[in-house]
């Protein structure tokens, strides 16, 4: 530390202002447009490059990364700043390959599994020049409406917790000089999660005692386990927005809870403060961002003012150098200044995709089973609805480079796994009934397009469509056992459809071995172990309703099923499907549990005093399984 620290005051001290300005800023690259990076590299001495095509990076087209381009434009950075440019890309959870959404790699509760595949995403995504991903996002969320909440880790801190240090771990390594590591970005700090009635980029009310009992805690874990940046994110919290709030990001963030690295903005977060009524101008934007501790701009261009304010005197020198100082420190550590260039290597893509299947069925949440599942493989299935074929939809939001040819289907993945099954299938599903005659069972293969999920996407209903719910009741007709399994990016209501089922597989946006996976659970080459990481309400009205929600004096909130005056009149008061549910093809027997210290008092906790809780459990059933044990605290 202390060389590191050596090596950026000599680097500080040989530098201008502006070129000390132009490291609080990122530009966007586009691999079309090199020679518009190198002006900017020239003209505006820009720190950072995102490699974007636009503002929405998660739901629209993006232009692919090229390790030869980006070592050109390094190599023109090197000859004109002599300081490596971090090149960063939204790799949110995959590159080539595919993972399961955040949202329900969560549910796996695996932390091992997700920090080995980010090393992964890692390998795949630095073999092509991006040094600096934007991930974990690490947004507590309660609102299964709200698009973004694909990318969280649902509703529990502790959760969230684990979840970041799995990623930030998995991203960065213990050594991040190695080619195959890249820098990490804990997002978004603070609070977006909690947008008012999930409408994206909304306000949002955040009491202090909430923000630190939920919404801090991710964010602390994650620079407890090193994270080097922070992305302060779009919304206000109580009339003050995050991305001016020095009592956010300077005194909570890097003073309190100790963060080291830098904070960027999210991709216009400063300029947005105009809109939210605190500034002026794009200057005063800056002034207010810079003076909170917020360090480099995301393609917002406010900081370009920085030179204007510094000799006003609105903006200390030393604040520039300390932001400064932050960035590069990043850089030295992540070993750019030694060897900014990449070296493409060959990856073992086959070994990837087996820990994306790996992951995607652990990822899975068994929600019903009348002993229909798992099927014997050589069943007549009938495999309907529109999930069946569908590639793009099971890979999510937030994916930028994947590849369609190597995504395999639910019906790709139920012929692989089951090669003697026969399966009848139909688009047109007023033909559907001559399919589901002339078999044993039906699968209904049903979802949503990643296209109504990810950033700016919310819906007002979580209910699933009326042409999946009619495809559900016709199905039925027939007399045979129908099973789910349901492709969705959030949680949804299935109140009025559950009925209708005889198993129901939550089978996510699971990335590019969805098929393989599902089919998998589907005929019992794996046993289903994944438990929820976010509530399923019965109907949309019923959120937000989450497990963890502080005691009131009457007991609003019929979490565990029971039903009183306070719930609403028009729908049961427990969930569809709580926080930590998830079956099993097993059964478990849980005895012998002990509490060694049932007397600790909270100030004894907060200086780290234990209790051990320890329980036997035994496989009782004819399957060899997993079992995720859950214990809850309650104050
Ligand atoms: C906006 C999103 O909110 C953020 O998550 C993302 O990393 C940036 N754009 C960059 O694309």
């Amino acid at each position: 530390m202390k060389n590191t620290n050596k090596r950026v005051e000599e680097i500080l001290s040989k530098m201008s202002l502006k070129d000390k300005i132009g490291q609080l800023n990122q530009d966007i690259i586009k691999v079309s447009e090199l020679d518009k990076a190198k002006k900017a590299i020239k003209e505006k001495r820009v720190g950072s490059l995102i490699l974007s095509s636009s503002a929405f990076a998660g739901n629209e087209f993006q232009e692919g990364a090229k390790a030869d381009l980006i070592n050109e434009v390094q190599k023109y950075a090197m000859d004109e700043l002599g300081i490596p440019i971090l090149f960063g890309r939204d790799v949110i959870h995959g590159h080539k390959t595919v993972y399961p959404i955040p949202l329900a790699m969560a549910a796996s509760f695996n932390s091992d599994l997700i920090k080995k595949s980010y090393e992964e995403i890692a390998l795949e995504a630095s073999n092509e020049g991006v040094n600096w991903t934007f991930t974990p996002m690490l947004d507590v969320s309660r609102d299964p409406r709200w698009g973004r909440i694909i990318e969280s880790p649902g509703e529990d801190p502790y959760v969230g917790a684990k979840m970041a240090e799995a990623v930030v771990k998995g991203l960065q390594g213990d050594d991040l000089t190695k080619q195959e590591k890249i820098v990490a970005c804990a997002k978004h700090f603070i609070g977006y999660g909690q947008s008012e009635g999930g409408r994206d980029y909304h306000r949002t009310e955040i009491s202090d005692y909430t923000l630190r009992n939920y919404y801090l805690k991710a964010f602390k874990a994650a620079s407890e386990a090193g994270v080097k940046t922070v992305m302060s994110s779009f919304n206000e919290i109580s009339g003050q927005p995050v991305s001016s709030s020095k009592y956010l990001m300077q005194d909570v963030l890097k003073d309190e809870i100790g963060f080291d690295g830098f904070i960027v903005s999210d991709w216009g977060a400063i300029v947005q403060l105009i809109n939210q009524g605190v500034a002026e101008d794009e200057k005063e934007a800056a002034y207010l961002s810079i003076n909170a501790g917020l360090d480099m701009d995301m393609v917002d261009y406010c900081y370009g003012y920085l030179e204007e304010l510094i000799e006003e005197g609105k903006v200390d020198i030393e604040t520039i150098n300390e932001s400064v100082r932050r960035i590069l420190t990043v850089k030295v550590e992540a070993g750019l200044f030694d060897n900014p260039y990449i070296t493409p290597v060959k990856i073992d893509y086959e070994k990837h995709a087996e820990t994306s299947c790996k992951l995607a069925s652990e990822s899975m949440v068994l929600l019903k089973n009348e002993g229909i599942l798992p099927l014997s493989k050589d069943s007549k299935i009938a495999l309907i609805g529109p999930m069946t074929t569908e590639k793009r939809a099971l890979l999510g939001s937030w994916t930028l480079d994947f590849d369609l040819e190597k995504t395999v289907t639910i019906f790709d993945g139920i012929k692989n796994i089951a090669p003697n099954a026969t399966i009848e299938t139909r688009s047109n599903y007023d033909e559907m009934g001559a399919a589901i005659r002339k078999s044993d069972v039906v699968i209904l293969a049903l979802g949503e397009s990643d296209q109504v999920t990810g950033e700016a996407r919310s819906l007002a209903s979580i209910e699933i469509s009326d042409m999946q719910k009619d495809i559900i009741k016709r199905a039925k007709l027939y007399g045979k056992k129908v099973i789910g399994v349901m492709c969705f990016g959030r949680c949804v209501a299935l109140e009025s459809v559950e009925p209708y089922f005889d198993a129901i597989l939550y089978a996510w946006h699971l990335g590019s071995q969805t098929g393989n996976a599902a089919a998998k659970i589907i005929f019992g080459d794996e046993v289903p172990s994944g438990k929820t990481a976010v509530t399923f309400p019965r109907v949309t009205g019923q959120i937000p309703l989450y497990y963890n929600v502080s005691s009131s004096g009457r007991n609003v909130n019929g979490y565990y099923g029971i039903e009183n005056l306070s719930n609403y009149e028009d729908v049961k008061g427990s969930p569809m499907y709580p926080f930590g549910y998830g079956l099993s093809y097993t059964t478990y027997n849980y005895s012998n549990l002990k509490v060694d210290n049932t007397k600790i008092n909270l100030c004894d906790i907060e200086k780290g005093k234990c209790v051990k809780v320890s329980v036997d459990v035994k496989n009782t059933g004819n399957y060899d399984a997993k079992e995720i044990v859950q214990c809850y605290v309650m104050m």
